[in-house]
């Protein structure tokens, strides 16, 4: 690996810590008490400490920093936000389905300048610095070279909780079906965001994220020489939660297809 930010350093120790928390919990699915946020939004009391490991970290080398995480919401003010998901992928988990990670973004004066995502069954570590590029491990990252969409491997997540849009998502979700290699729901959006930055996926889309799930994500794609964007390709993705990312070739393939669905709430000019 490159010679990491201290900041990125911090973010890795919170990362790691979390992952410790998750993983001894996945031996004891059955006596974790759950509840439901919302409708299919569930949470446990493991999302819960493996957030309070990853804060107090950040926390006693940042003490001034702010916090924007999903748990337990914002704090402090600051030039400097960490955006955490300390559990990305609570259904999978919870079923011992083993596709779920943390998400950990750093975002200075609003652009966010450094991302980690640890996906603890696999032991994998992404990190990226805006500038610096993005890594695996120790492997530098690139998006995919596939050209043609019919040629791609796209990933989704399902708006289980946004039924306004379902009719807009299931066309787009057809279409793509017939123009594509494949469409996969894998079920945690930081570890999809980490396969279109890895070249695994050749492109990404889904409706309704929050900004926890996309902050380390976005910046892994955009250096690893991807795009991102909003339905419409434009840069409001993280204020509207609905995302297309990809090689920049299949990016704008997919909102060529994307474009005839939207409605007036999906488009932001
Ligand atoms: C969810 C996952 C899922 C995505 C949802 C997210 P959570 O996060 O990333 O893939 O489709 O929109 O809310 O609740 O497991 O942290
Ligand atoms: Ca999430
Ligand atoms: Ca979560």
């Amino acid at each position: 690996m490159s010679l990491l930010h201290p900041m990125v350093n911090i973010a890795v120790k919170a990362a790691r810590r979390a992952g410790r928390v998750i993983t001894q919990a996945s031996d004891n699915l059955d006596i974790l008490t759950v509840r439901h946020k919302s409708l299919n939004d569930l949470v446990s009391e493991v999302d819960k400490a493996a957030e309070d490991a990853i804060i107090s970290t950040l926390k006693s080398a940042y003490p001034d920093h702010a916090i924007l995480a999903e748990e337990s919401g914002a704090t402090g003010q600051s030039e400097y936000v960490w955006v955490i998901d300390p559990l990305d992928g609570t259904t999978n988990f919870l079923h011992g389905f083993p596709q779920y990670c943390v998400s950990i973004g750093l975002v200075h004066k609003g652009i966010i300048s450094h991302g980690v995502i640890y996906d603890p069954t696999r032991n994998d570590l992404y990190t990226a610095t805006r500038g610096r590029g993005a890594y695996l491990n120790d492997k530098r990252l690139r998006v995919s070279k596939r050209i043609k969409l019919i040629d791609a491997l796209l990933g989704t997540g399902f708006p289980f909780r946004m039924f306004e849009h379902m009719d807009a998502y299931v066309g787009i979700l057809a279409d793509f079906m017939g123009k594509t290699a494949g469409v996969r729901r894998p079920g945690a959006a930081a570890l999809d965001l980490a396969a279109v930055a890895a070249g695994r996926f050749d492109g990404f889309f889904e409706i309704g994220l929050a900004p926890w799930d996309m902050a380390a994500g976005c910046l892994m794609i955009t250096e690893a020489g991807g795009l991102v964007g909003d339905l419409q390709g434009n840069e409001h993705h993280m204020e509207s939660g609905n995302i297309v990312a990809a090689s920049p070739k299949i990016f704008s393939q997919m909102l060529q297809v994307i474009e005839p669905h939207l409605t007036a709430a999906l488009r932001t000019r």
